[in-house]
Order: structure tokens, then sequence, then C-alpha cells
């Protein structure tokens, strides 16, 4: 008789066996619980691999579970970085739109999924929250589901339901959602999202991402009209607009008067917001990251960040030199929706320099073993606190030039030296 009902955690997870793929339901409803009792059932099990996006989990020292189990990361979080910095875990360089398909053509395999669920209603379905993701299509192809039922998991709306009878085993237990603090707001990215406000037009739909630089450009669009939401990350800085009645989602060819989105992180007020709301849709990140999707609302704006950009425009985002910092994310997803969005405009935004000014993002090069997320064919508007750099349509001579424009003022002349030297450019 399904489910089984479970006295303990490690009595859910023990159906996981030697050799197994386990996928982890992630962001802010990552299953804690359960991803700890793994962590102890493991030291009995060989070889289980636990494959996840950013997740909210505690965390594993390095070669603590050698042998027994090995983390596979489609995204890299401050959880796995360390992990997969010092190679006992594994990064998958994937457009997050294509973390489903994966599962769906059965190029990745998975026998166990681990979810955090809503109890069930009265017809019988869990809702998978805060976050749909990637979890939906993994549950479509394991063969064994465990759910940890929490009553302070919201009940979302969307693709997120899941019938209580699918699940293996169950254990229930009442502990609070994960709160995601917004970023701390400095001079630089307050002058960032003020410049990229300035950019976006009234009916613009938005995509952006997590961090001080999408909270910043939020906080300056109070004055903007009937904007709409289509993105992957809901979080309290779309709230506040939706709030202030800048947000009205009337103009948004798919999805009208919905927000669309695929998780939320951010306040117990978010999470509140998001229970029983039928305006709010979660969708399989699959569908709200289709390029195809998003590209048929017209003036998408797609804004995301970089670690470095260099002086032709190749963005890179998910490492720093070599070192795998984060992951492709959706970013290349939105950056190439909107672009081909009717009135769409592709936003790469950064802070002009990092540690303290000693070091310029914006560089002749990318370093050595740094990853291009964004290719420069698909670099538009690159964004920092001195202005923006057009570079849709543009040359490579014209491109450097419109990057040391934007550069820290103190890199400004090194740079156009460098780009002579080591480009052949003339600026
Ligand atoms: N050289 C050396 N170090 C650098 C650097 C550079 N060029 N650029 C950044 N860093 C360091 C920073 O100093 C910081 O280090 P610290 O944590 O020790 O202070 C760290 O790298 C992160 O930089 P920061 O600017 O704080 O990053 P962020 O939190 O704003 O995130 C990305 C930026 C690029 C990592 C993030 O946007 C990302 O993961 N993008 C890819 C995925 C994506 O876009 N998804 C879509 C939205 S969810």
């Amino acid at each position: 008789m399904r489910p089984k009902k479970c006295k303990s955690a490690h009595e859910a997870i023990s159906i996981i066996q030697s050799d197994e793929f386990v996928w982890t339901h992630a962001m802010a409803a990552t299953p804690v619980v359960l991803l700890q009792a793994l962590y102890k059932h493991a030291l009995s099990k060989k070889n289980i691999t636990l494959m996840q996006l950013h997740t909210e989990q505690p965390d594993i020292e390095a070669g603590e579970l050698e042998g027994h189990l090995r983390n596979r990361c489609f995204f890299v979080g401050t959880s796995t970085r360390k992990l997969v910095q010092s190679g006992h875990a594994d990064y998958i360089p994937i457009f997050l739109s294509e973390v489903p398909l994966l599962f769906r053509r059965g190029t990745q395999k998975v026998d166990t999924v681990l979810v955090h669920v809503s109890p069930p209603d009265k017809h019988g379905l869990c809702s998978l929250g805060i976050s749909v993701e990637a979890t939906v299509a993994a549950i479509e192809k394991a063969s064994k589901i465990v759910a940890h039922i929490n009553p302070n998991m919201p009940r979302t709306h969307g693709d997120s339901f899941v019938p209580y009878e699918l699940f293996d085993t169950v254990y229930e237990e009442a502990i609070p959602i994960h709160i995601h603090n917004q970023a701390k707001q400095t001079e630089v990215t307050t002058r960032i999202g003020k410049i990229i406000a300035d950019l976006v037009e009234d009916r613009s739909c938005l995509q952006m991402g997590i961090g001080a630089i999408p909270d910043a450009a939020l906080e300056a669009m109070d004055n903007h009209k009937d904007l709409g939401i289509h993105t992957e990350m809901f979080s309290d800085g779309i709230l506040n607009l939706v709030e202030k009645g800048v947000i009205s989602n009337r103009y948004k060819a798919k999805h009208p008067h919905k927000i669309v989105t695929s998780f939320a992180m951010g306040s117990q007020k978010l999470y509140d917001f998001v229970d029983d709301n039928p305006e709010v849709v979660f969708l399989d990140v699959g569908y709200t990251n289709s390029t195809h999707v998003i590209q048929q609302n017209s003036r998408t704006v797609a804004i995301n960040s970089a670690i470095q950009v260099d002086l032709t425009g190749q963005v890179c985002a998910d490492s720093i030199g070599p070192k795998i910092y984060s992951g492709v994310g959706g970013q290349m997803d939105f950056i190439r929706g909107a672009s081909l969005s009717e009135g769409g405009k592709a936003i790469i935004a950064l802070p002009s320099t990092a540690k303290n000014d000693t070091i310029s993002r914006i560089s002749p090069m990318l370093l050595p073993g740094a990853g291009v997320v964004t290719t420069r064919a698909h670099a538009h508007y690159i964004i920092t606190e001195y202005g923006i750099a057009e570079l849709y349509g543009k040359s490579l001579r014209e491109r450097a030039k419109a990057l040391i424009n934007i550069a820290h003022p103190k890199f400004r002349a090194q740079l156009e030296k460098e780009a002579y030297e080591a480009l052949d450019l003339t600026i």
C-alpha cells in the first residue's frame, strides 16, 4: 500500500540503495531533513550519486562521504562550491532549460527523487511548493519518490502538483521554510540598478536573477507602469513592485495577468503571498526558460550578472578563471529569449571592479580557464556603474571602445594599451 508512512527521515530514505542516482528538490525547497538522513544512510552504502541544482543543504566536508556519495551539480552554490573546487564533486555545465530534458531523453538516469511538499489537499495532491524547476521531470522518470511532507510548505499553482499516491515513503514534520535574505546594496549596485531601470520601458516583461544588482534594479522601478513577470526566480524585489501596483502582467502575450516563475526564494512574506495564489504559476523550468516561450512576450528584459567580460563581449559567469563558482543557469536561456523578443533587451550588469577595486572585471582577455556563459554574439547590453556598452551589431574595435568607456577610470588607460598590444585593436 503506497505510500509507506515513516516515523523518521532515516526510515524514509532507507529505500535508497548503493549505485543509485538520486535527484533532490532544490532552492529554498531543498529537503534538508531528508538530505541529512541520506548523508548518514550513505555511509552504509556505496557509490550513490546526488544530483542537484542550487540547494540550501547542510554542508558536507570534503572527503567525508568518499566512495559512499558524490554530488553531481547542475549548478554550484555555497554548499557545494568547496566540494567542486577541491575535486570532491562534479559540475555539469548546462542551460537550466535543458536539465529536465536530460531526464526526459534518458541522457541522465534517475532512480530516486527526494521532495519537500505540502500536505495532500482534498484531491489527494501535494504541491512542490516554492520550487518546481527540474523536479517535475525527475519525478516523471524516477522509480522511487521519497517525500518530506511539511505543513509549512506553501501550496502553489502550476506544474507543482504531485499525487500523494505516487510517493513510496513519506515522513511528516513541520519545519520552517528556508528564508533567503536580500543581498546588501552598495553605492555601486544602487547606481547600476538605476541605469538598468532607466533602460526598462513601461509594459516590459522582466526576468531577474538573484543578487544585489537585480534587487537594486527592481527598487529603481517604482514609477514604471504595467510591467510583467516571466522569470525563473521570484523574489521579494518583485513582490514589492506587485504591492506598489507596478506589476500588472496585463500586456504579456503568454500567461497574461499571471506571474510566471519556476521557483521562489525570499522572505516568509513572499512564501505567504504565493500560498494558494492562482495569480502566481510555478512552471517546469524547461518551459519558463524555453527561448521559444520567452521571445513571445514583447519587450522582454533579461537582467543577469557576470564575473568578467572581455573586450570583445565574451561573458564569464560560472567560474573565476578555472575555479567553478556557480553555473550556466538560466542566463543564456533568457539572454537569447530577450534578444529575440520584439523590443526586448538582453542585459548583463556587473560592478566594474572586484576585490576592493584591485581587479577590473572588464579585461582584455578572460582569465585562462574562465567559462564563457554568454558568447560575444549573444551579448547586447553590458552595464557597469559607469554606464552602458551597447555591443549588438558592433565590430570588435567598436566593442572594445564601448567597454573601456564603462570600465573603472583607473583601468581605462591600461585597457586601451592592452587592447592594442594583445588584441591588435586601435581604439
Ligand atoms: N576576479 C576575481 N574575483 C572575482 C571577479 C574577478 N573578475 N569577479 C568577481 N569575483 C569574486 C567577488 O569578489 C566575489 O568574491 P567574494 O564572495 O569573496 O567577495 C565573488 O567572486 C562573487 O562575485 P559577486 O559579484 O559578489 O557575484 P554575485 O553574487 O553578484 O553573482 C554571478 C554573480 C555571475 C556569479 C551570478 O550572477 C551567476 O551565478 N550567474 C550565472 C547564472 C545566471 O546568470 N543565472 C540566471 C539568474 S538565476
